[in-house]
This record gives C-alpha cells, structure tokens and sequence, in this order.
C-alpha cells in the first residue's frame, strides 16, 4: 500500500470511528435499604418475605434485592469500564419487592433520590434518559393515566437530566421525547410510561388510551419520519410473553396489540427498542406481514438479583448484569450489545465483586451487528441449535442458571422470544414440537430446520 493509499485509509478509518458511540443501558436496580449480613435467615432482607435466607453474603443474595453496596458498585463498575458513554438509558424499578405498606409515597420517593443521586455524582455530565418502572409508585402498579405528586417529584429530581421542555409533559404522564444527544443531531429519544398498559395497573384498565401515549407516540414518530431521524424507544414493563413460563404477559391484550400496531407502522425510523422488567437478558423480534424482521426489543437484565416468586417459574434467580451497546451515531444502528456480569456468588465467597464481560452478542450468535435481521438470525440459531439455545439459556439468567434447557424450555424461550401477539404466541406454543413458524430467513435454512428435525 503506498504512503497515500494508507494515509487516506487512516483518515475514512477515523472518520468512521468518529461516527461510533456507546451507550449504557441498566435496569431493575431493585434497592433493598434493610439488606444486612444476618446469622439469622429471617432477618436478612425484608425483600425475601418468609423465605429463610442462609449464609447471606456481603454483596447480595439471590433471595434478596440488591444491598446498597452492590448498586454502589455496579454504577463505579460502569464507570470503570466505560467511563465516556454519549449517555445512559435507565429503565426503572428502583424499591424493594416488599408489600405497599412497608414503603409508602415518601419511602419510594426517597429511593428514586438515592439512585438518582448516585448516578449523577458518578456520572455528572452525562445526559441519562429514565424511565419510571411498575415499582416506582405508591401504591405499586397504580400509575395513574394523568398528573401526580410522584411525577411532579421525579421531573424535578431528574430536571438536571431533562430539557425545559420535557419537564411538563413528565409531570403530566410520565412520557417525554427529546433529540438524542449525539453529534449527528439525527437521533431521537422517547421515553414511554408503558406501566399505564400493565395488567396489574387498575387505574388505566378500562382506558383505550391512557394519557393518550399511544396518539401522542404515533405523531412523535410521525413527525419524526418527516424530519429525518432515526428513534430509540425506551420503557420499563415490555410487551409480548415472558420467557421463562407460560402465557404470561404483562399488557392488557388490547394495549399490547396497539403496541405492536405501532411498531409494523412506524418500524422505518425506530432504531432500537430498550426495556427492562424482567430482570433476565432476553429480546423480542417484530415482523411484518410477510414474516420480515423489522425491528427488534431489547430486554436488559436487573442488577437485583432476586428470585422472582411468579407462580410456575423454577429457579428465577439472576446474576446482576450491565449493558453496553456499541452504535452508529448517523443512522442510530446498533453495532454490538455488550454484558457485562457480577457473579454473585463468587463475590461473596471472595470478598470482593469483580464486574467481567459476559458476552458480546456477536460472537455469542456469529452475527455482523445487533440490528432486527441480525438478531432474527440468532433466533434462528437459537431455535435450531442445542448449543446455541443452551448459550442463550445461560446468558438468559446472566450465567445463573447453567441447567440444560430441554424441549418445554426451548418452545417458551423460542416462542417468546419471536411472537409478541397473544394469538401468534399461543399458535407457536401449540405447533407441533414447537416448530419454528416457517419465517423467511428459515425458509432459506431449510437443511438447517431438517436437520433439527431428524436431530428431535
Ligand atoms: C462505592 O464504590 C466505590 C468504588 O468501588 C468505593 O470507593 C466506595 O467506597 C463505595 N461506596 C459504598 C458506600 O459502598
Ligand atoms: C430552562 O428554564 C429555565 C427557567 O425556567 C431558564 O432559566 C433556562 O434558560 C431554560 N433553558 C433553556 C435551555 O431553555
Ligand atoms: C409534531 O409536529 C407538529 C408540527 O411541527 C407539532 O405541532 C406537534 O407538536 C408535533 N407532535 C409531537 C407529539 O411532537
Ligand atoms: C460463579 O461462582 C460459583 C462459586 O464460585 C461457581 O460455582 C460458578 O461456576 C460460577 N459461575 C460462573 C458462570 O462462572
Ligand atoms: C447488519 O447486519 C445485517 C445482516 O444481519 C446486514 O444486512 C446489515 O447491512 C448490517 N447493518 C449495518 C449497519 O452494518
């Protein structure tokens, strides 16, 4: 290569790597304030309710929710590993999984204030887009569909992090959108209450659209296809089924519908959808009418580690998790999705929380970058190939679980994973073995479905 070639080679190089941002994404912090370090194994956490909690260690337990010095150090770990993003997506649940009258309006306030505090004095020039989740209100669950003193008090403890703009609509319902800070000036953010959808949430139940979110999402991303830019929608409570038991959703049907309504519409300028609640690390695929790959919902996992108490989930401890996702700041397309992990367990038998990568999505799924068509291959994968389903199971539990996931687990992941719709989810459940839908991309893999076929 001759001096100029290389020389012009460096400068599209850097060029290119100019264009290239990261970004954090947390979720499900889940603070319990009364963790302590208990011989006995009712008094540890009020967070594990009757359950006996032994040999409970520094750092957490898998019964609890996250002690004050594990979030310290997941936020530090942050910063440590990727001091610098262009911002930070956090997606809710911040108080303990204790009953209502154990916390109250003042408690769950307080809690907000202490993370938002410390994300702040960690992170003091960083633009961090929040969001509320289904815990972040008195009484749990109970969003209501218009103005509060619990939105009033979080627009102002999160002002530092809101343009003027945005302060009224968060007072009004929780929801805001703003351009995406970035160099481009192409990129948009929106910021949904999608606790008003959640089935548990009485105020908004006989609501067609509460707050009007839906209308006003509709003409966020209407306006935004006129003016060019690129969106990443954010959230706490996701759509679709969750993953690790059966028929359990957590909107209301109608809302989930108008959701995935949205979506197949507006698919062209959403760039990446960011939820949480869940507390493991999951995704969710959008297609269109003919089965094409449109878009796709990222799950990121809590920092708590507790073990959900949801009927027919067997052992739904995490690992506390940390994301990064690596993007292109013109066209907001996602590059890579990288985990990073505290095991728990180790931490306490060391003394010592030690924040590793756990994987980038992809190496883990051998695919180019983390778009929608990307990650349908790795669902592709994931369906078809033991050993890829077996990866995904790990990682799904933030390498908590290292069970085998065998057939009924394969069919609840995989139909989760590719069917937000009720009725599309509950086809794929019933289909014979399970089999993967006969989408596109599959149709192109025929040896591979015949392989897992004859393999069955
Ligand atoms: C928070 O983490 C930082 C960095 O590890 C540490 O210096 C500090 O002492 C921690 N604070 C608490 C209260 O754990
Ligand atoms: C935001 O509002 C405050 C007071 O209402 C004002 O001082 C400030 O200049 C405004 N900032 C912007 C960017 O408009
Ligand atoms: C959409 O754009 C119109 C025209 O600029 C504006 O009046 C309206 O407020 C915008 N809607 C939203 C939800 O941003
Ligand atoms: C986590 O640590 C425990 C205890 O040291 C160990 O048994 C387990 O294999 C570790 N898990 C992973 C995924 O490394
Ligand atoms: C991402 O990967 C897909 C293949 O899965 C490819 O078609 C697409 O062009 C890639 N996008 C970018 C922006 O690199």
């Amino acid at each position: 290569m001759s001096l100029l070639k290389l020389l012009i080679f460096l400068a599209q190089w850097r060029v290119a790597r100019a264009g290239q941002g990261k970004f954090w994404h947390i979720s499900d912090l889940h603070l319990d304030p009364d963790y302590k370090v208990s011989s006995d194994p009712l008094q540890v956490c009020p967070s594990a309710g009757s359950q006996l909690v032994s040999n409970a260690g520094p750092w957490g337990d898998y019964l609890c929710d996250s002690p004050w010095v594990l979030i310290n150090s997941s936020v530090y770990a942050m910063k440590e590993i990727e001091p610098e993003p262009d911002f930070i997506l956090w997606t809710g649940d911040d108080t303990p999984h204790v009953p209502d009258e154990k916390l109250g309006e003042a408690a769950v306030l307080k809690i907000v204030e202490c993370l938002t505090k410390l994300i702040r004095e960690v992170f003091p020039d960083t633009k961090v887009y929040a969001a509320l989740g289904n815990h972040d209100f008195h009484p749990k669950n109970q969003f209501p569909a218009g103005s509060n003193n619990i939105y009033n008090q979080v627009a102002e403890l999160w002002r530092p992090w809101l343009n003027n703009e945005s302060i009224a609509p968060f007072k009004e319902g929780a929801f805001y959108s703003e351009k995406l800070l970035g160099q481009s000036g192409a990129g948009r953010i929106v910021v949904l209450n999608t606790n008003l959808y959640y089935s548990s949430n009485e105020q908004t139940a006989s609501m067609v659209d509460p707050g009007q979110q839906f209308q006003w999402l509709e003409d966020v991303l209407t306006n935004a296809s006129r003016a060019g830019e690129m969106v990443y929608i954010i959230g706490h409570v996701p759509p679709g089924f969750f993953e690790k038991t059966r028929n359990k959703a957590w909107f209301r049907e109608g809302f989930n519908e108008k959701y995935l309504k949205v979506v197949q519409k507006h698919h062209r300028v959403i760039a990446g959808q960011f939820f949480g609640h869940h507390h493991t690390d999951s995704f969710r695929m959008f297609y269109d009418d003919a089965g094409a790959p449109i878009s796709v919902m990222f799950l990121t996992p809590g920092v708590t580690p507790w073990k959900t108490t949801l009927p027919g989930v067997v052992n739904g401890a995490n690992n506390p998790g940390i994301r990064v996702f690596e993007y292109d700041r013109d066209t907001l397309s996602l590059q890579d999705m990288v985990t990073y992990f505290v095991n728990l367990s180790q931490a306490n038998e060391q003394g010592d929380a030690r924040w590793e990568l756990e994987y980038r999505v992809t190496e883990a799924y051998r695919v180019p970058n983390a778009s929608a068509r990307s990650m349908h291959a790795a669902l592709g994968r994931i369906a078809s190939d033991h050993d890829v389903l077996q990866r995904y199971y790990v990682y799904n539990s933030v390498s908590y679980d290292l069970q085998a996931c065998r057939q009924a687990c394969r069919a609840e992941h995989v139909c989760a994973l590719r069917e937000v719709a009720f009725d599309a989810y509950a086809a794929c459940l019933r289909a014979p073995g399970t089999a993967p839908a006969p989408r596109l991309a599959l149709l192109l893999a025929a040896p591979l479905c015949l392989r897992a076929l004859l393999a069955r």
